[in-house]
């Protein structure tokens, strides 16, 4: 019977997933995947969903780990290899094994938190830290609404040397700073705007430290396109200390809200404004457009070849969106600052109601 199963099982894969040869294996749980090396991670999607994402939400851990992503990857530069210096081993773990140094950067700041909370996980499971930073990732985003499923490859050794300095984006760089940055590392202008889409599941702790967990957008646990609409409406007000010390803070349209210089500066660029205005009414260009780029960034200095495809552990992400875009109340389309020039702005209707105040996400 159960070999029965498995051979019906195998002739539905044959047929759903011609060409290429389709590969299932069983693990000793019982599920099934597409290679004995991914059964490990089902142990621990099970375990981060609920002991390190509290019962799969979208929260504040999901949006440390996806953060963590990034600035574990983009330790990467081919510009530094060339001028004979070491570049940095991209989406190698080093941030995880090297935290000592990677953490003091400054764009690092607040980072060492979802650093030492993750790394008990991963030496329990035996995964090499490198894969586990994205494989977290990727199953943290899995959490939010609207949002696409992530690949997830493995196989990234655990040796690696520290980052150099100077290699993660501030958000008091200018726009040709950030271009030249991730040029560098093999993204345009437009993948930026794509890996940008992760601001739409995003706070602050340190822009402003009077005011941890104030989210880029209305919606931090939905990967909407709120944050898109939001950075390009008027900026009027900061949502707490006005001063800001640590420097790239930009006025927010609306309270509890908090705006970085490089978002504003990126959607009003003419290099990346068409990008940041298409998504949006297109949801599943964002969706497919974020992960894109994401399956990208997972694997910069890393061998495409010599991974293995587990995407097949990451979860279905299963709670739609809401609704479509719209401006938040008490907006109207004059506040709008429409900055690409070849299409028009679309014409988003606000949300009814007193206007729209954002509270903060909680820590956990
Ligand atoms: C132009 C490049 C970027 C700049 C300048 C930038 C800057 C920032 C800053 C200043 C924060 C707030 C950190 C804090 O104060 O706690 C932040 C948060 C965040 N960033 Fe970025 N970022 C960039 C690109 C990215 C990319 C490519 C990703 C992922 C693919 C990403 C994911 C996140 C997430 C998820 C958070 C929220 C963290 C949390 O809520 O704890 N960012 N970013
Ligand atoms: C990876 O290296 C760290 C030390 O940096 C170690 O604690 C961990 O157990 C190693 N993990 C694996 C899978 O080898």
């Amino acid at each position: 019977m159960l070999k029965l199963n498995v051979a019906l099982l195998s002739l539905a894969l044959l047929a759903a997933a011609a060409p290429g040869p389709p590969r299932v294996v069983r693990c000793s749980n019982g599920k099934t995947t597409a290679n004995a090396v991914c059964c490990k991670f089902f142990d621990v999607l099970d375990d981060i969903q609920e002991n390190l994402f509290d019962g799969a939400e979208c929260g504040e851990e999901v949006h440390e780990s996806l953060r963590l992503t990034f600035h574990d990857a983009i330790g990467f530069s081919p510009k530094l290899s060339r001028q004979g210096k070491f570049g940095g081993g991209g989406a190698d773990g080093s941030l995880m094994a090297h935290s000592d140094v990677e953490t003091l950067f400054n764009a690092n700041n607040g980072i060492d938190d979802i650093v030492e909370v993750q790394r008990p996980f991963a030496i329990k499971h035996g995964i090499s830290f490198g894969d586990f930073i994205q494989f977290a990732g990727a199953v943290g985003v899995s959490n939010c609404a609207g949002a696409p499923r992530l690949e997830f490859l493995a196989g990234r050794s655990n040796n690696s040397r520290p980052s150099p300095d100077l290699l993660v984006p501030e958000p008091f760089d200018s726009v040709d700073k950030i271009i030249a940055r991730m040029g560098d590392a093999g993204f345009s202008p437009n993948e930026i705007v794509d890996l940008l889409a992760s601001h739409t599941i995003a706070a602050a702790d340190h822009v402003d430290e009077s005011i941890p967990g104030t989210p880029f957008d209305s919606t931090p646990s939905a990967f909407d396109s709120n944050f898109f609409v939001e950075t390009l409406l008027v900026g009027t007000l900061t949502p707490g200390n006005p001063i800001d010390p640590a420097g790239g803070q930009a006025l927010s349209p609306i309270a509890g809200e908090i705006r970085i210089q490089s978002d504003a500066s990126l959607a009003r660029d003419a290099r990346t404004a068409c990008e940041w205005q298409s998504f949006i009414t297109d949801h599943a260009r964002m969706q497919s457009k974020f992960r894109a780029a994401m399956s990208k960034m997972a694997i910069l200095g890393q061998d495409r070849s010599r991974l293995i495809d587990c995407s097949d552990i990451i979860p279905v992400p299963m709670t739609p969106l809401a609704k479509s875009a719209t401006l938040p109340a008490g907006k109207t389309m004059n506040d709008i600052q429409a900055a690409c020039k070849a299409t028009p702005f679309p014409t988003l209707s606000a949300d009814p109601g007193p206007a729209t105040t954002v509270p903060p996400v909680p820590p956990s």
